[in-house]
C-alpha cells in the first residue's frame, strides 16, 4: 500500500481533491503523533468507512499550557509513518509548525461554556487551541468524516459542538477507548511512566469502573465519586487533579444520575498527568 508524506497545505489539499474526484469518502484522524494502539483503531474505522484515509500528525502549540509538556512530546514520525503504511492509510498530513502558524493567530476558535469544568478548568486555553486547531485541519483537508477517540471526551463534546454550532459539513465519529489488558487506557504518555507509577496507573481504570458500578447499583453520583477516590487514594505515586461524573453534552458535574453521564478524572503520576473515563448508560432496571 502506498503511503504520501505531505507536509504542505497546498499538496493536501491537492492530494484530497483528487482522491474525491475519483469518487472516495474522504476521512480524517487528527493525532499529535507517537501513536500507538488507540489512534490504530480510529484509522482502522476510516479505513472501513472511507476510500481516502488522512491522517494528521502535529503537534499543536497552541493547545500546550506549559512549554515543558510541548517540548518533550514524543515525536516518533518515522515509526508513525510505517504504522500508517501498515494500517493502509494513503496520506499523511505532518506539517511544520510554521506551515499551520505562518504568522500570530488572530482569529480563534473557543468554546468556553464546554471548558469550563475537568480538563478545561486546570488547562487554561487548552480547548481553544484544541477547537482552533481542528477547524484548521478541517478547512485544510475538507473531510468528510472525522474520527476522535472517547479517551478524550471533553474533547470530543467541543469538536461535535464545533462542527453543530459553526454548521461546518464533517461528521464526527466517536470511537471506543482502547487500553492495556490491565485497564489503563493508551496513551503517548505512558511511555513516560516509571515501572512503579505504571503499576499504580492501573488503578484509575479500577477506580472509574467502580464508580460506574456504584452508579449501577443505585448510587448517588456524589457516593460514586468517592467510592473512586477511595481507590485512588490508596495508591501514594498517585495524585488526583479532579475526578467528577458529568453530563456527557454539557460536561457539567451532575448531583443526580437520571441519563447516561461519563465518569472523567485526571490523575498525576509523578510529573505525567493522565486522563480518562467511563461511560454509565443510566440506572439499571
Ligand atoms: P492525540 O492525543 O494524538 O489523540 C488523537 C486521537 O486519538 C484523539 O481523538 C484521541 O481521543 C484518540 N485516542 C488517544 N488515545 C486513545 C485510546 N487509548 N483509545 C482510543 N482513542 C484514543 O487528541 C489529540 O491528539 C489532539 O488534541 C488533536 C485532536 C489531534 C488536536 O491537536
Amino acid at each position: 500500500m502506498s503511503l504520501e508524506l505531505v507536509q504542505r497545505v497546498g499538496r493536501i489539499r491537492e492530494a484530497v481533491a483528487g482522491a474525491r474526484r475519483s469518487g472516495a469518502r474522504v476521512g480524517l484522524v487528527p493525532t499529535m503523533g507517537a501513536l500507538h494502539a488507540g489512534h490504530g483503531s480510529l484509522i482502522d474505522r476510516a479505513r472501513a468507512e472511507c476510500g481516502c484515509v488522512v491522517v494528521s500528525i502535529f503537534v499543536n502549540p497552541l493547545q500546550f499550557d506549559r512549554r515543558d509538556d510541548y517540548e518533550r512530546y514524543a515525536r516518533t514520525l518515522p515509526a508513525d509513518l510505517d504504522f500508517c503504511r501498515e494500517r493502509g492509510a494513503g496520506l499523511v498530513f505532518a506539517p511544520a509548525p510554521e506551515e499551520i502558524y505562518p504568522g500570530r493567530q488572530r482569529v480563534y476558535v473557543d468554546a468556553p461554556e464546554l471548558s469550563e469544568y475537568l480538563c478545561g478548568m486546570y488547562r487554561p486555553g487548552h480547548f481553544r487551541g484544541v477547537a482552533t486547531v481542528v477547524a484548521k485541519l478541517f478547512n485544510i483537508v475538507q473531510p468528510d468524516r472525522a474520527y476522535f477517540g472517547e479517551k478524550d471526551a471533553q474533547q470530543l463534546a467541543i469538536i461535535e459542538a464545533l462542527v453543530k454550532d459553526l454548521n461546518l459539513p464533517v461528521e464526527i465519529v466517536p470511537a471506543p477507548t482502547v487500553r492495556e489488558s490491565d485497564g489503563l487506557a493508551l496513551s503517548s504518555r505512558n511511555t513516560r511512566l516509571s515501572p512503579e507509577e505504571r503499576r499504580s496507573a492501573a488503578a484509575i481504570y479500577r477506580a472509574l469502573s467502580a464508580a460506574a458500578s456504584w452508579l449501577e447499583a443505585g448510587g448517588k453520583p456524589r457516593e460514586a465519586r468517592q467510592a473512586a477516590m477511595d481507590i485512588l487514594g490508596g495508591e501514594p505515586l498517585l495524585r488526583v487533579e479532579y475526578l467528577e461524573v458529568v453530563d456527557p453534552g454539557s460536561m457539567r458535574p451532575v448531583d443526580e444520575f437520571r441519563g447516561p453521564v461519563r465518569i472523567a478524572a485526571a490523575v498525576w503520576a509523578g510529573e505525567t498527568r493522565l486522563i480518562d473515563n467511563v461511560r454509565c448508560a443510566g440506572p439499571a432496571g
